[in-house]
């Protein structure tokens, strides 16, 4: 499977950058990984239209558990879906964090996701003082354990919450052992099926340490914040991935 290189755009993002951008895609989109651009909701059809039949596919950054009803700001799964997106990022820390999002909540909108046909990007990660306590592969194994429903189908992101805009990463050592567990935790969870899934890399990836950090064991791509943002860097990322 080709690693997957996706862009969270976070709250950054407008009408003006998504030509250019999307151009720019086009022209230098690596053929041996896929690209994901997930953008501010406002961007999604815009983007829709500048990518039709090109390099890059679409997601959302999150989705509401229902497929429609009285809930003020939210986006439902199903509107996503329609306006583009083939994907979309579940339980990011930001959102755990300002959000109250807990892996009860992760869990129903991932069904949501799947669903509406989307495929789901469910981060995971511990903090800086859960690391320090020793306890970053329980926290992990336990956010896995609440946030991923039956038979899930997606993608799993690992962003140690620490290394999110800081410009610090984990170890090389301690990327592969998380994987290595994250893996563990999926087959035991999920059997088989949770031996294909693809694992991202996210936290401070940019185009001088992808290379490295995207060559390590069981990681099968990355999720990338503010360096996706300049379409020569989140394409230089993706030229480090290694051939799969
Ligand atoms: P940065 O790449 O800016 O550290 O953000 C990572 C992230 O949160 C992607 O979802």
């Amino acid at each position: 499977m080709p690693q997957l290189i996706a862009g969270n755009w976070k709250m950054f993002g407008r009408l003006a950058e998504v030509a250019p951008y999307a151009a720019a895609l086009r022209a230098g989109a690596p053929a041996h990984v896929e690209l994901l651009v997930c953008p501010p909701f406002t961007l999604l059809d815009r983007f829709a239209a500048a990518l039709a039949g090109g390099p890059a596919r679409l997601g959302g950054q999150d989705c509401h558990p229902a497929p429609e009803g009285p809930h003020t700001g939210d986006i439902a799964a199903p509107m996503l879906a329609e306006a583009g997106a083939r994907y979309v990022i579940l339980g990011h820390s930001e959102r755990r964090a300002n959000h109250g999002e807990t892996n009860a909540i992760v869990h129903a909108k991932a069904q949501a996701a799947i669903a509406a046909g989307l495929i789901p990007i469910v981060c995971v990660g511990e903090t800086e003082d859960e690391r320090e306590a020793g306890e970053a592969e329980a926290v992990v194994r336990g956010q896995l354990m609440h946030s991923l429903p039956p038979g899930f189908a997606g993608v799993v992101a690992y962003e140690p919450v620490w290394a999110i805009g800081t410009g610090r990463t984990p170890t090389e050592a301690d990327v592969t052992a998380m994987h290595a567990a994250i893996r563990a935790a999926l087959r035991a969870q999920l059997g088989a099926s949770g031996a294909g899934l693809r694992i991202l890399y996210g936290g401070s990836v940019k185009p001088g340490n992808a290379a490295s950090l995207l060559a390590l064991p069981e990681v099968g791509g990355a999720l990338v914040g503010g360096a996706s943002l300049k379409a020569e860097d989140f394409l230089a990322i993706a030229r480090a991935a290694p051939r799969g």
